[in-house]
């Protein structure tokens, strides 16, 4: 079955996560694009996946951010599928943590994947699927990270308004309240020192069961 006639970008293919999802994409014999801020690390991963085209973005360029899914369609011929998988833990109490870290999580964790949304979405072709990693953190905001957990929320409630607005153009929008995983995510946070979490989730079979098939669903459905 031809479930994809195009490809799949994937914004955060330098991460945990998203590094999976294109790999496992690939496996599946879908074409990827990839975006990423580490040029290097982006660069090894495109060729580990027989060289892929890639192309470095930061998040704090929204124009940018934006412009990733149109340069993918360009790339690739066309776009079915995108994957947004960025984002920067932060922890401490609300009142501890200063505004330019609060921006910072609220610029990463949001407004970024927000503009990459909002730039796919006039790009992508009629059926088409966009999945954007949030968190279970939304569910359950924990105390010790009230601005990420915000900030995870407010792109949660983006997603959900601009899934409803989307239909219309017969495409899909997913917001993937992923669980914690077993990656070194909550190690190199913006802000903060994380607290000791219990055991994460394998990564590999939660991007499987969590991002790749239900992706993969959705687009041939
Ligand atoms: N790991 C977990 O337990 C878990 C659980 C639930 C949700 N999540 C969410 O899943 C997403 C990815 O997590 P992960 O585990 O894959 O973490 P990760 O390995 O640290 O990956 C984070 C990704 O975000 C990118 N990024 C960070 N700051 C950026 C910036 N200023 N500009 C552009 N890109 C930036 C990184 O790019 P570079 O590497 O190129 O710098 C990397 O691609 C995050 O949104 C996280 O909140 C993770």
């Amino acid at each position: 079955m031809e479930l994809v006639r195009a490809g799949v970008l994937v914004v955060g293919a330098t991460g945990a996560i998203g590094g999976q999802a294109a790999g496992q994409l690939a496996e599946s014999g879908i074409a990827t694009a990839l975006a990423g801020r580490d040029r290097d690390r982006l660069a090894e991963r495109a060729s580990a996946l027989d060289g892929r085209p890639w192309r470095t973005f930061e998040a704090y360029d929204l124009d940018g951010c934006a412009r990733l899914a149109p340069w993918a369609k360009a790339a690739l011929g066309g776009l079915d599928g995108l994957v947004v998988a960025i984002g920067v833990a932060g922890f401490g109490s609300a009142t501890e943590v200063s505004d330019a870290s609060a921006e910072h999580l609220f610029t990463v964790n949001a407004l970024a994947p927000m503009a990459v949304v909002r730039g796919a979405l006039g790009v992508l072709s009629p059926g088409g699927v966009v999945a954007v990693v949030t968190g279970e953190i939304v569910d359950r905001p924990a105390r010790g990270m009230a601005d990420y957990a915000a900030a995870k929320t407010a792109l949660a409630t983006w997603l959900g308004v601009a899934g409803r607005e989307a239909r219309r153009a017969r495409l899909e929008v997913m917001d993937v309240r992923m669980p914690h995983l077993d990656t070194s995510f909550a190690a190199h946070p913006a802000v903060g020192t994380a607290p000791p979490f219990g055991p994460g989730a394998d990564p590999v079979h939660a991007v499987r069961e969590h991002l790749v098939h239900p992706l993969l669903n959705a687009l041939s459905s």
